[in-house]
């Protein structure tokens, strides 16, 4: 039975909209000096109006998919870790199983702040090891600017949007996500909270007077304890990983101060190039800092098989989680062929037309029987004629993919071309 999950594909989306400091100057009373040197941060990306959480967290979850080459139909789970979800429900997740084609997923969105991504890495690896999934994608999506304070400069400086995406697999080869250590402390709630819009005070004219639905923070205490439980989550995580915290390669910690990351570096005798931080181009995005912050890290080169990861990151709750990963994917990746991304691409614009048919399917079998007894009949058999063809198209086209990749080789030795495409002496 595979025992080791591990990180196979990977992929981020930033919006396009850049807002920098000096930007924010005109919005609040504050200054490009003040926020880079209290902060680290030079500049945020802000979703468009058409965008959402669901839809920056389908494109990086596409990468993912296309990155580790496996089909979303082989998908088992889905967790999107996200404060900023589309809807109170239905989930994010289950937007994006929809969006991705993956029929046999289940899905569920995580709360737990900035340390989303680690309790959803953490939940996606132990039901990988207890044997339950095969394939799980995780995600962290946040659109932090629509639920601060544009008002506020002590929380609107610090925030931006994007998302992060993992494939795990389960594997019998020693590696991947090693342990994991999580943690929680909800004596800290009012540090970090958006009071509205929940059970507690629900929507209403008074609380959208009051402002209650925008992010209330105590900067200087969530300061203090950031410190803190990155450091000791790092030293348990390694030690539970039987791993020396001198063996560790690289730390990728939640991106939220640069004075914070510098702090935990300091009193893990971490040098700065054994820390990884992008905090000053995105800001704060929450729970998608880390995956971001990881996909960057690989597209540098930071990364090399048999390195030794933590994962670190805190959170309102207040909640803090690390993971110790052993990498063991080859970077660069050989290039996927062209007509594999063109595959992958066509995939997920079919996985819309499958999301219309299954709408459909909902909607005839609801349909009330005929005074003749016929549409329930008439549909079953269509349904099941439809089945039959899918069938006979996938068979086709794996066909003809094989066909395409031996053509391909043999073209490309003829041409006495290398698998990279490089000529070969
Ligand atoms: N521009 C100019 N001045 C500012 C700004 C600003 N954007 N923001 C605050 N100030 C002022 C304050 O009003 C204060 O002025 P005062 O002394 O006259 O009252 C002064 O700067 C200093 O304020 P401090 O709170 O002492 O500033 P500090 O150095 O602590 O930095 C900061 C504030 C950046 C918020 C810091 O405390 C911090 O990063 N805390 C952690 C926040 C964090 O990580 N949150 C995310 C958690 S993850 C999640 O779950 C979402």
């Amino acid at each position: 039975m595979p025992k080791f999950a591990h990180i196979v594909g990977w992929g981020k989306y930033m919006p396009e909209t850049i807002l920098t400091n000096k930007d924010m100057e005109g919005i609040v009373d504050t200054t490009d000096e003040w926020i880079r040197t209290r902060t680290g941060i030079e500049e945020r990306r802000i979703a468009s109006r058409e965008e959402s959480t669901s839809t920056l967290a389908i494109n990086a979850a596409r990468q993912a998919l296309t990155v580790a080459n496996i089909d979303p139909l082989k998908l088992d789970l889905i967790i999107v870790a996200t404060t900023t979800p589309d809807y109170a429900f239905p989930s994010t997740a289950c937007l994006v199983q929809d969006a991705l084609g993956a029929a046999h997923a289940a899905a569920y969105d995580l709360s737990a702040a900035c340390s989303g991504f680690i309790y959803a890495l953490s939940m996606a690896r132990d039901t990988i090891v207890a044997g339950s999934n095969r394939h799980v994608l995780v995600i962290g999506a946040e659109i932090f600017s629509r639920i601060i304070d544009w008002k506020d400069r002590n929380t609107c400086v610090l925030f931006g949007d994007g998302a992060g995406a993992v494939l795990l697999t389960a594997s019998e080869i020693p590696g991947g996500v090693l342990a994991t250590s999580l943690g929680a402390d909800g004596s800290g709630a009012d540090l970090l909270i958006i009071p509205g819009g929940g059970s507690r005070n629900p929507a209403s004219q008074e609380t959208v007077a009051e402002n209650l639905h925008t992010v209330r923070m105590n900067g200087r205490e969530v300061f203090r304890f950031a410190t803190r439980v990155m450091t000791r989550a790092s030293k348990e995580v390694a030690e539970a990983a039987h791993i020396l915290l001198e063996d560790i390669e690289l730390v990728i910690p939640h991106q939220a101060n640069a004075r914070i990351i510098e702090s935990a570096a300091k009193s893990l005798k971490m040098a700065d190039d054994r820390v990884y931080s992008n905090l000053k181009r995105y800001g704060n995005t929450s729970a998608a800092s880390i995956p971001i912050a990881l996909c960057e890290a690989i597209e540098e080169n930071r990364i090399h098989p048999g390195d030794h990861l933590i994962l670190v990151g805190f959170g309102g709750g207040l909640t803090w989680g690390a993971a110790l990963v052993q990498w063991e994917v080859s970077i660069p990746l050989t290039p996927l062929p062209r007509w594999k991304r063109i595959w992958y691409s066509l995939r997920f614009r079919w996985a819309r037309v499958e999301s219309f048919f299954r709408r459909a399917w909902r909607w005839m079998e609801g349909l009330p029987r005929t005074p003749m007894g016929q549409t329930r009949f008439l549909w079953f058999k269509a349904r099941d004629g439809l089945n039959k063809a899918g069938k006979g198209i996938s068979k086709t086209g794996k066909g003809v993919a094989k066909k395409a990749e031996k053509a391909g080789k043999g073209i490309a030795e003829k041409a006495g071309l290398s698998q990279s495409g490089e000529k070969e002496e």
